[in-house]
């Protein structure tokens, strides 16, 4: 028997497209090992949305080189968002001339096709598409994360926020047909999966311009779908999030009343410098429609500091607007230069010092407001579907349909089971917490 090793960077997008990846693999006959020194083929599925991913995956497929010489047989991929920069690829294969196969975003499809080659070729194969990728239904992905799954409803974006290099690695955007959306939603259910997760890097923009069923729509037709399941979506720019979106969250129970919602930056200068087309003032509306039909809705959302030209004063005002809204999380940046973008021919790049001091000051917020929220869960019962076990504190996990992570004991299989849990312990994000059977 064959086996594969996938290492996965980056987002939710490319988590699942690594199951996608297995797919592919399986079909071939290859089966998943957690040990890469027996797998006789390695992907690296990378992601360039900050220097730091991108670094990560040159390490290690830099630490590969060892093995690879040990194991000549053994075949290396890199694909992913890295490798559909300008120039990347072949960087990357002056750099580790090991490797066998680099290929792009746009042709994940064709990874079959590439092993194959490969295989009766002893050069390279790299083959980089610059044409946006075409919606392909023919994967059948190897799922990786029951009783979560994952669906892709659009890919690309139009977006360019002058600081963020996706457009560029993954084309326009393209819509999946709501049919085909709701097919696979479907018999994921049927399966057992017990939370469904729509994917598109703007999903309020989904089938825009087309006659199809819009974003709120689809979510609609989805939460109608028979059984007990959640249904979750990310993300939502907030220039696009509809008081229609909020009316449906509101009345479909199984859509989970927990929005992540990318503020980026509390100043009105810097989210025009940054293409974002909404002011903090927009922002702080879009917040209280929904809070309208949602009081109970949990708000996470996307932060960067540093941006070129912040200055101290806009700075402030992500403090404030962070205080304002109390976020149940958020993902704090510092701001990373991404060549070709908008922003990286910007003056004024804000230095290192600065930076880190903004992003302390931050995350010393914010860790403040989530402990402040996770006190009062004790003594509260939540109903949590239990999404995995922790073998090292022997204890099983899961969120709430807020997405708060609760740990809890279990004296059988509770794998997919929604089950109701005491808190009686809140420590930092996490809570701790009894079954109430
Ligand atoms: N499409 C989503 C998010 C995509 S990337 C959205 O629009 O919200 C996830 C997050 O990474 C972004 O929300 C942003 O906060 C951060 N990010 C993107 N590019 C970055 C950069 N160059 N430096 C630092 N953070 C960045
Ligand atoms: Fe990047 Fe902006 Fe598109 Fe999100 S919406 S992927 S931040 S360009
Ligand atoms: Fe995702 Fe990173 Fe690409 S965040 S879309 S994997 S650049």
């Amino acid at each position: 028997m064959k086996h594969y090793h996938i290492v996965t960077y980056g987002c939710q997008m490319n988590v699942h497209e690594s199951e996608k990846i297995a797919g592919i693999l399986s079909e071939l006959g290859y089966e998943s090992t957690e040990r890469m020194e027996d797998a006789d083929i390695v992907v690296f599925n990378t992601c360039c949305i900050r220097e730091n991913a991108e670094n990560h995956a040159y390490g290690n497929i830099g630490m590969l080189k060892k093995l690879k010489a040990a194991r000549k047989d053994m075949l290396i991929a890199v694909g992913g968002c890295l490798t559909q920069q300008k120039g990347k690829a072949e960087e990357l294969h002056k750099k580790f001339s090991y490797v066998d196969i680099i290929f792009g975003t746009h042709n994940l499809v064709k990874l079959k096709e590439y092993i194959l080659k490969k295989q009766t070729q002893k050069k390279v194969v790299i083959d980089i598409e610059e044409k946006d990728g075409e919606i392909c239904e023919d994967i059948e992905p190897f799922r990786t994360s029951y009783p979560n799954a994952w669906i892709n409803i659009t890919y690309g974006c139009n977006n360019f926020c002058s600081y963020c290099i996706v457009p560029y690695v993954r084309g326009r955007e393209r819509s999946r047909r709501s049919s085909d959306v709701i097919n696979e939603a479907k018999a994921l259910i049927d399966a057992g999966y017990k939370e469904i997760t729509l994917l598109g890097q703007n999903v309020n923009s989904y089938a825009n311009g087309s006659d199809d069923l819009s974003f709120p729509q689809l979510l609609k037709e989805i939460a109608e779908i028979k059984g007990k399941f959640r249904l979750r979506f990310m993300t939502s720019h907030p220039k696009d999030f509809s008081e229609e979106l909020a009316e449906v969250i509101a009345e479909n129970p199984k859509i989970c009343n927990c929005v992540h919602l990318p503020v980026q930056s509390g100043s009105d200068a810097v989210l025009k410098a940054m293409n974002r087309k909404y002011t903090a003032e927009d922002y702080l509306k879009k917040v209280e429609i929904l809070k309208k039909h949602v009081p109970d809705c949990a708000l996470s959302t996307d932060i960067i500091v540093g941006f070129p030209g912040e200055t101290d004063a806009d700075f402030e005002k992500t403090v404030e607007l962070v205080k304002k809204v109390n976020f149940s999380s958020a993902f704090t940046f510092v701001y990373s230069k991404r060549t070709g973008t908008a922003a990286a021919e910007m003056p004024d790049q804000v230095d290192e010092v600065t930076c880190k001091r903004r992003i302390t000051e931050l995350i010393d917020l914010v860790n403040l407001q989530t402990r402040v929220q996770s006190a009062k869960y004790v003594g509260k019962t939540v109903e949590i579907l239990c999404e995995d076990y922790d073998v090292k504190k022997d204890l099983y996990l899961g969120r709430d349909e807020y997405g708060r992570m609760a740990y809890f004991k279990g004296n059988r299989d509770l794998l997919g089971e929604f089950v109701n849990v005491k808190i009686t312990e809140a420590n930092g994000i996490s809570l701790y917490g009894d079954i109430e059977e």
